[in-house]
């Protein structure tokens, strides 16, 4: 059984980041025009930077939690592929190599070259591009605006799909929203898990938080 997971910032949650439109979530402190769009990084990118930079040192803190370790178990024993719209770098410290379809944190491009490098530590107007030494560097994530990464690989993966599974997601970005329905088409079932129902069409829907249904989940599926 080939299984497709998509996960949002819900299974991160509990590891202590805040998701985007929850009541005080990201985009209601931080207009998503000013940080999360190419013409806001070109307007001031030093406030763009402060907020990936604020972002980076708290994926770094933060811990994988029981649902991340719980898709990694079913992904050693399961033909598992996670996709995620997260950031963070979570799903690969509990052991799974995610398909990062907004970026990553933890890596930089360079806007004078184009060459991309894993990056740790703050960013800022300053740092300097491993590769040609231009003080050029953006956060390789994704921006309102900009192409996600992987999608040919993501639309194969989903052709072949028996079972969809969303964690955690809102499902009001696209084109990660139109995922489930994109694999029911293709003849999966599909499974939504969340605190709140996305309202997307789901054959099942568990509602619940991340580190107590995604454990659950697992055990009843091994
Ligand atoms: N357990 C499970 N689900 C949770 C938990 C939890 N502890 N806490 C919140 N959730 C759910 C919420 O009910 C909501 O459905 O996680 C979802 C979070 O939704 P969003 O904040 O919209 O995050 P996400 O869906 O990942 O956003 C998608 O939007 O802004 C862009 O690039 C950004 O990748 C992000 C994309």
């Amino acid at each position: 059984m080939r299984i497709t997971i998509l996960t949002g910032a819900g299974i991160s949650a509990e590891s202590g980041l805040g998701t985007f439109r929850d009541a005080g979530g990201l985009w209601e402190r931080y207009p998503i025009e000013e940080v999360a769009t190419p013409e806001g990084f070109a307007a001031d990118p030093g406030k763009v930077h402060a907020f990936y930079d604020m972002r980076r040192r708290d994926a770094a803190r933060a811990e994988p939690n029981v649902a991340h370790r719980a898709l990694a178990e079913l992904a050693a024993a399961r033909d598992v592929v996670v996709v995620t719209q997260n950031v963070d770098d979570l799903h690969e410290r509990a052991g799974v190599q995610a398909l990062h379809m907004h970026g990553s944190l933890f890596e930089a491009a360079c806007t004078a070259c184009g060459a991309t490098a894993e990056w740790r530590g703050d960013m800022g107007l300053e740092a300097r591009c491993p590769s040609c030494g231009a003080a050029a560097l953006r956060p390789a994530v994704v921006w309102f605006g900009e192409v996600p990464r992987h999608l040919d690989a993501i639309a194969d993966r989903l052709a072949v799909t028996d079972l969809f599974v969303a964690i955690g997601t809102s499902g009001q970005v696209w084109p990660a929203a139109g995922f489930a329905q994109e694999a029911a088409a293709h003849g999966a079932e599909t499974l939504e898990i969340s605190l709140e129902p996305s309202g997307g069409t789901f054959d099942e829907v568990i509602v619940g938080k991340a580190s107590e249904a995604v454990p659950d989940w697992v055990r009843a599926l091994l």
